[in-house]
């Protein structure tokens, strides 16, 4: 019995012993590499030198990119607004200047979304339908009819499907 008490005991120890060097080893491994990246460090000043400077010509180019992104976005926007603008032609009501000009024009003469200007009460009202429904897909409409009533739906249809009617008054 004493005998097997004390071979696993030695058992033990000898696994012990092994984990330990192994610790050991990776030990000095690790004083192994970090003496190796000190030894590079001394060697790579020249070579950061030269790597700095394309870096720095690539940053300017993308600064470039950026500004003239913006210069053209600010250019479509005022566009947008220039012709928003000038058709003004016949009063809309507050819920479709509030809702709905931002993307179809104020007077619904189109911009991002398209021109509304021609289209019946019907067809109006059966897009809104099918963008609520999300049988017609687009995020925007969609997000935007969902929360709207069938009262303020109905109203807008009804509203865009005098459009042609009233541009026409104005334009005589
Ligand atoms: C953020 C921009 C945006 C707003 C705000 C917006 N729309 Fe639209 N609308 C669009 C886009 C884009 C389309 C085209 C979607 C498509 O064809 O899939 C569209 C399509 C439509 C259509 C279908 C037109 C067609 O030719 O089939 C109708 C009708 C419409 N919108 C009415 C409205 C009404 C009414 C409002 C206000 C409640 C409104 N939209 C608000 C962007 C907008």
């Amino acid at each position: 019995m004493i005998r097997h008490i004390i071979a696993a005991v030695a058992t033990l120890l000898a696994l012990w012993a092994i984990v330990f060097m192994m610790e050991l080893d990776k030990k000095a491994e690790r004083f192994k590499q970090i003496e190796q990246i000190i030894e590079k460090s001394k060697e790579v000043p020249l070579q950061v030198q030269q790597t700095i400077e394309p870096i720095q010509v690539e940053q300017k180019s993308a600064a470039q990119e950026a500004k003239e992104a913006e210069d053209e976005v600010a250019r479509k926007l005022k566009a947008l607004k220039d012709r928003a603008g000038s058709a003004m032609a016949f009063k809309v009501s507050p819920l479709y200047k509030q809702k709905c000009s931002s993307c179809h024009g104020v007077n619904g003469e189109g911009a991002v979304g398209p021109r509304l200007i021609g289209k019946s009460e019907t067809e109006v009202y059966d897009a809104l339908k099918s963008f609520k429904s999300g049988e017609r897909k687009n995020y925007v409409m969609y997000g935007l009819l969902s929360k709207m009533s069938d009262e303020d739906i109905e109203a807008l249809s009804e509203e865009i499907g005098t459009f042609k009617e009233k541009l026409d008054a104005a334009n005589r």
